[in-house]
């Protein structure tokens, strides 16, 4: 099985974050799913943001649950990212942001924002949300979220495997909460180490798809197949590199979350590597 490319907030290894321009280059280069991080605003706006504070990623500083969407969106979310690429290949696959970088590379990007570029976009693709735990508001990110995609009418798929949006969390409380209120939604339960009853492959009845980090994989590649068995896809973060992306395929990981969509498709078409060693051009 070849694995799915899920840009990891947007194609964030060549635009910034969580901007709209990552998410559009993701689009560009044919990423079959996006990644987004949310939080809530001060005045109860769902924002792309994954850390606590706006610290790391913008111009200003203070944590995102104390600031209001108006200060947010007063904020360079582009500036710190680096314009150069990480080696000259880049350069002819991926044109250079343009000096006078607009509001998309820049500005602060809304979880409806993304929506209605997931809705521009080809229908295939799917949002993989995550919900950060902990926080101020607890189960107020997830009921704000289900009411925001009731309005874009994308809470009650068909069928799980046709839904645009997939809920993820590293919190159980979160994913249950969200199998609680939207049924049909598909659910991944995050997880950076083995929690007791995890490693058999199977899942508590409110979540479909394992979500373990590639380290996890690396340690016990036999994990994939035994959630196959157990009736579950594994979505795996995040794989950037070639020997990461060798052993996604070679295991059946149905979801890679990476943070270069456009390398990982590269090398994905061009059949396995010959040597584990091997980085991608880029890195
Ligand atoms: O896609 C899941 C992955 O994003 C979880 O880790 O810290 O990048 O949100 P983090
Ligand atoms: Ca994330």
């Amino acid at each position: 099985m070849t694995p799915e490319i899920v840009a990891h907030r947007g194609a964030s290894q060549h635009r910034a974050e969580h901007t709209r321009a990552a998410y559009e280059l993701a689009l560009q280069q044919g990423a079959d799913g996006l990644e987004c991080d949310i939080r809530l605003t001060r005045d109860g706006h769902l924002v792309c943001v994954h850390d606590r504070t706006v610290n790391r990623t913008s111009s200003g500083r203070g944590v995102v649950s104390t600031l209001t969407l108006a200060r947010l969106s007063e904020l360079d979310f582009g500036q710190w990212h680096h314009e150069l690429p990480d080696s000259a290949d880049d350069l002819v696959h991926e044109p250079l942001a343009q000096p006078s970088a607009g509001q998309h590379e820049r500005g602060l990007l809304t979880l409806e924002d993304l929506l209605g570029l997931l809705k521009d976009g080809p229908p295939h693709v799917k949002l993989f949300i995550e919900t950060k735990h902990p926080v101020r508001y607890t189960g107020l990110v997830e009921a704000k979220m289900l009411a925001l995609l009731r309005r874009h009418g994308l809470s009650t798929p068909v069928s799980k495997e046709e839904s645009r949006i997939v809920m993820m969390s590293f919190s159980r409380l979160a994913v249950r909460r969200v199998r609680q209120h939207a049924p049909r939604l598909p659910t991944v339960l995050l997880f950076d180490r083995f929690l007791p009853g995890l490693r058999g492959g199977a899942l508590p009845d409110w979540a479909d798809i394992t979500g373990p980090g590639v380290h996890l994989l690396r340690e016990d590649p036999d994990y994939v197949a035994r959630s196959a068995e157990q009736g579950h896809d594994t979505y795996v973060w995040t794989v950037d590199d070639a020997a990461d992306i060798d052993l996604c395929r070679r295991t059946g990981v149905r979801y890679l979350a990476t943070n270069t969509p456009a390398n990982t498709r590269r090398h994905l078409e061009s059949g396995p590597s010959a040597t584990v060693a091997q980085s991608l051009p880029g890195e």
